[in-house]
């Protein structure tokens, strides 16, 4: 049995340690906002937060998060209520095909939370994990920026 937190909400799953929690978040919990790309730890596609800090979801063993808090994209913010980096997503017209975005977000929120005010080189830096095909980064870039102010 694996016991966690994930948006809040406790999880007491009997899945095989060795899993991803990628797939537990997405084909056991349901949370479908979190996204496959590479399998391997390189695209950023999967990220979620542990604690607060940005992990690759698709690479971390189900049995390592055993009794952390996970957050997904579901539990960032609401219709109603978006979380700034949310807004400035929207703002800023940031998504394309939009698949690698709710990784770009896990990342962007996460950054915030521990440097509100970063620079243009410490966005660059901190988000240089997560792909995007589109190369939608100026306007990731600028969003981030704006959602610092
Ligand atoms: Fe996990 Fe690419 S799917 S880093």
């Amino acid at each position: 049995m694996i016991e966690f937190r994930v948006n809040g909400n406790t999880q007491r799953l009997d899945v095989e340690g060795d899993t991803p929690l990628l797939w537990v978040l997405r084909d056991t919990i349901g949370l479908t906002g979190t996204k496959f790309g590479c399998g391997m730890g390189l695209c950023g596609a999967c990220t979620v937060q542990m604690n607060g800090q940005p992990i690759r979801s698709c690479s971390m063993p189900v049995s390592a998060i055993h009794g952390q808090e996970i957050t997904t994209i579901e539990g960032v913010g609401t219709m109603d209520d978006l979380h700034p980096v949310q807004q400035a997503w929207i703002d800023e017209n940031v998504p394309q095909c939009g698949y690698c975005q709710s990784g770009q977000i896990m990342s962007a929120t996460a950054l915030l939370a521990s440097n509100p005010n970063p620079s243009d080189d410490e966005i660059k830096q901190y988000m240089a994990g997560n792909i995007c095909r589109c190369g939608t980064y100026p306007r990731i870039q600028k969003a981030i920026k704006k959602a610092s102010r």
